[in-house]
């Protein structure tokens, strides 16, 4: 485990050297806690309306972007497809899309439950308990929604509740589903306008805080349709967290270092910023998890969060094979199991 001091002082170390040390002690403890195979998780971007005003994200309620939904038939088949590539786990993402139901989205996960059998996480923001909960019954397995930041204050500016006076507790969200019985999985956006380093060395520590089961985390990737990428506030006193690929590395080998059982995937921002190089580097400095896109390409495109999305111009098949090349060439494999987390396991 690790001070806060001594994770503030990695964060801002730039000695190659040291920093190959400190990598080396995250693969160790990633290989003797979670060992080399690397799990796979099929990502279906299921929708692009979003409710929400996120300063940093490319698909907020105010842009003019051509928005979809995927049908049922359209979800069930992505999920198909990553059966047939050997994965453990569909993950359903979008935006907050309060067009779907709880019990269309229900209907869909005993679906995919029946036809494949694989395990099944959510990412659908910010739900009311009984929904969780209803989802919880119909056969889903985890759930993930990233905090962004620990720092309330950044918090807030970053991301504006849907109507004045409307308080958004990802914590407790994340304290919900811990109690449905979910694998929770949480993570924080690394460097963001006014971020510091100190902010993000309590990200790190509330990793460890709430116990969780799979953690992401990506560097912040500029959105020209923000306002975080047209009016930045970065911090001028020498205190401000970049957002690039070699922080992003720091973060996952220290959230590793103090994680060891956790899932913790390389993350699609990181391929974005950093190629097929970037995401081995993950996978290399304490990652486990790679979540290949299966979205049908024609709506990839559309589910803009950050310019140039690692993948968006890809069919399924194509991901597949990039994320396999780039674990032949560092000598992992993936998964055969549904890929549960060792974190979660050893609690229960
Ligand atoms: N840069 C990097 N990551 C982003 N996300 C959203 N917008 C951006 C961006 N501009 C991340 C958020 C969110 C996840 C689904 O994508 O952390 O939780």
């Amino acid at each position: 485990m690790l001070a806060k001091e001594e994770i503030i002082n990695w964060l801002k170390c730039e000695d190659e050297a040291e920093l190959a040390k400190l990598y080396d002690r995250a693969d160790k403890i990633r290989k003797e806690n979670v060992g080399d195979e690397v799990h796979l998780r099929g990502l279906i971007e299921i929708s692009n309306y979003c409710a929400r005003l996120c300063a940093y994200c490319g698909i907020r309620a105010e842009n003019k972007v051509t928005r979809y939904r995927m049908s049922k038939e359209e979800i069930v088949e992505s999920a198909l497809m990553a059966k047939k590539f050997g994965y453990g786990t569909v993950v359903l993402q979008a935006g907050e899309d309060y067009h779907f139901t709880a019990d269309y989205i229900a209907d869909i996960i005993k679906e995919i439950k029946v036809q494949t059998g694989m395990a099944i996480t959510l990412s659908l923001g910010e739900k009311s308990y009984k929904e969780l909960k209803q989802w919880k019954e119909a056969g889903a397995n985890r759930y993930l929604i990233r905090f962004e930041t620990s720092n309330p204050e950044l918090f807030k500016k970053i991301h504006p509740p849907l109507k004045e006076g409307m308080v958004c507790d990802r914590f407790e969200v994340l304290k919900s589903l811990r109690e449905l019985g979910y694998e929770v999985g949480s993570g924080a956006l690394i460097g963001i306008p006014g971020q510091s380093y100190d902010d993000l060395a309590n990200d790190i520590l509330k990793f460890k805080e709430i116990d969780l089961d799979m953690i992401g985390v990506g560097p912040f990737i500029p959105h020209p349709d923000t306002p975080l990428g047209k009016n930045p506030e970065y911090r001028t006193d020498g205190e401000q967290v970049p957002s690039n690929v070699d922080m992003a590395f720091k973060v996952v080998a220290l959230t590793r270092i103090m994680c060891p059982k956790a899932n913790i995937p390389s993350t699609t921002a990181v391929s974005t910023l950093g190629g097929a190089k970037g995401r081995a580097g993950g996978l290399a400095k304490g990652g486990n998890v790679i979540m290949p896109n299966m979205t049908p390409v024609k709506y990839r495109k559309l589910y803009e969060i950050y310019p140039s999305k690692a993948g968006s111009l890809h069919d399924a098949q194509k991901s597949h094979d990039d994320v396999i090349e780039t674990l032949t060439s560092i000598g992992r494999f993936p998964s055969t199991g549904l890929g549960n987390s060792k974190n979660y396991e050893s609690r229960k």
